[in-house]
């Protein structure tokens, strides 16, 4: 009985140092930023490559892309206006998360996320989106 409980508690630790180690490399947190975007985002947003557009424009590629430049996506005006001639990177992305109607006043999406962590998830998987 007790070899097993030893048995067991091996198994245990060696399972405890292989997701040690995927977090080290980073998978667990991209399968869980991509659940997290799924959640927050997935409602209007697309992420796949040449998939069409939700209520929100699709998101593959997003960082290096100009802003308002999605295919099939009708911008509202005051988005258009106010994001002219910028380009997204994290730093961007981490405005815009942080509150769109601060960078985009009257932008058809309203989104804050005050969480400083949960907007740098979100951006490790919208960055993976390549
Ligand atoms: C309720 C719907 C909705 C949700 C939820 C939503 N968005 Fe949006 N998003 C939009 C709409 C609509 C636009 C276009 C805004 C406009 O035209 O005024 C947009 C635009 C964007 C853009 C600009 C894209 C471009 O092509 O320039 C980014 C980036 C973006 N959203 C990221 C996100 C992320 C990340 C989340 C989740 C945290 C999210 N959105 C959640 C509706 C939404």
């Amino acid at each position: 009985m007790y070899q097993r409980i030893q048995q067991y508690a091996i198994v245990l630790m060696t399972l405890g140092a292989i997701s040690y180690n995927s977090n080290a490399l980073g998978a667990d947190d991209l399968a869980a930023a991509k659940a997290m975007a799924v959640n927050h985002c997935g409602s209007c947003h697309t992420f796949g490559k040449g998939e069409p557009p939700g209520q929100g424009p699709n998101l593959f590629g997003i960082i290096g892309r100009k802003a308002g430049t999605a295919v099939a996506f009708n911008y509202s005006e005051r988005f258009k206006k106010a994001m002219e001639g910028q380009t997204w990177d994290e730093k961007l992305l981490d405005r815009w998360l942080t509150d769109t109607q601060v960078v985009a006043p009257g932008s058809g999406m309203v989104y804050s996320q005050d969480d400083a962590s949960k907007r740098k998830k979100l951006i490790r998987f919208l960055s993976s989106l390549q």
